[in-house]
């Protein structure tokens, strides 16, 4: 059985980091990313120094293999502060044994203890699974980007999902 343990991602974990985002990205083209953003370097420095108030790095560990990532920002602006976004992967050999659940659960106690109210993503119309663990989850589509992404020569939309923590919501002028 799966034992998942949870935590902030430490310097130490980003080779791993990267090489599991690299990994998910090749194997799995709506994911949408070719990818890790930064060097395993780079993303070290930046768990070293970020915000936690401000940016969050989750990994998700079975024993001492990362299964998961997570990676969460929210806004720096008044006006935005209280919207964060995020990306998952879970090693494919992880999948379907709640490791996406748990890092999206430990995602929302960060999220209300340092006062974000409205989470969002950014997902494609053709990743299935992706779409499943956030509906699952409380995410609804608000708007869709058509043919935001070419993947293999195929236009892909891109869906915005958002779960509000809490009330909240759109006001009217
Ligand atoms: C999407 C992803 C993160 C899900 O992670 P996971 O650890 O497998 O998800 P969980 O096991 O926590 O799944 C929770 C629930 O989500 C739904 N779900 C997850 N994967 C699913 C799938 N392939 N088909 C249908 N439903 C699925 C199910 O309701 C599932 O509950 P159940 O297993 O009891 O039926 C994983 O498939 C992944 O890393 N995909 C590639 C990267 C990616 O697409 N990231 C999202 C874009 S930011």
């Amino acid at each position: 059985m799966l034992t998942t343990t949870v935590r902030s991602a430490r310097p130490e974990d980003a080779e791993r980091i990267v090489a599991l985002v690299n990994k998910v990205a090749e194997e799995d083209r709506s994911l949408g990313v070719d990818h890790f953003p930064l060097t395993a370097d780079a993303q070290a420095q930046f768990a070293a120094s970020a915000d936690p108030l401000i940016h969050l790095m989750l990994v998700a560990f079975d024993g001492d293999d990362l299964a998961g990532y997570l990676y969460a920002s929210r806004g720096t602006t008044e006006s935005l502060v209280h919207v964060s976004s995020m990306a998952i992967v879970v090693d494919k050999s992880r999948r379907r044994q709640g490791v996406g659940q748990a890092l999206i659960a430990a995602m929302r106690n960060w999220a209300q203890v340092v006062g974000v109210r409205k989470l969002t993503l950014s997902v494609l119309a053709t990743n299935t699974p992706g779409r499943a663990l956030f509906e699952r989850s409380g995410y609804e589509v608000e708007s869709v980007r058509r043919g935001q992404y070419s993947i293999d020569g195929q236009d892909v939309d891109e869906l915005l999902m958002a779960c509000w923590i809490g009330a909240g919501g759109s006001s009217d002028a």
